[in-house]
């Protein structure tokens, strides 16, 4: 049964967080350059959660479009209140979608991910910044730790100096 390949957020995950973020925050301090912090920030995740695929969508002329990433090529637009992405923006709140199947208007750019969790970022001015996104190919595989965590790197993300 796939649901018995589901990686359990458990003591480890929430470990690998834990150690994530010190990380992401001494890899970017000091660094004035916006998109070399995110990428190396999306890099640190990927590297120490492996999902599928992990990656940021920034607001342009009001809709999201794909910045860095790592995982398989995505869809580039997405617009407000489409999608996990543009109903994460829309509603100003973390999506977990523990089937995206069951999910209407989820925008599959991979038919192999089951789950998602989408975290949109908002500058301390309260303003979208964009979403970060992430895709696994276990169904149900976010929980309310993987909210609370990245609830944190988005923080983090909005606070970086923006040239
Ligand atoms: N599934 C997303 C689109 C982005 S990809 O998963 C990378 C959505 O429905 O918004």
């Amino acid at each position: 049964m796939e649901e018995n390949l589901r990686i359990p957020v458990d003591a480890d995950r929430r470990a690998v967080y834990e150690a994530l973020l010190p990380q992401i925050r001494s890899l970017t301090e000091g660094e004035p350059d916006f998109i070399a912090n995110v990428s190396n920030i999306i890099a640190a995740l990927k590297e120490g959660l492996n999902f599928f695929w992990i990656g940021l969508y920034f607001v342009k002329k009001n809709e999201l479009v794909l910045g860095p990433f790592q995982g398989p090529v995505a869809c580039t637009r997405i617009q407000k209140g489409k999608g996990v992405c543009g109903s994460a923006w829309e509603s100003k709140q973390t999506l977990i979608v523990p089937d995206v199947d069951a999910f209407p208007g989820h925008i599959a750019c991979s038919a192999l991910s089951r789950s998602e969790i989408a975290v949109p970022i908002y500058s301390t001015e309260n303003k979208i910044l964009g979403v970060l996104d992430i895709d696994s190919i276990f169904r149900n595989d976010f929980d309310e730790t993987d909210r609370l965590y990245l609830e944190q790197v988005t923080a983090l993300i909005a606070a970086l100096p923006r040239e």
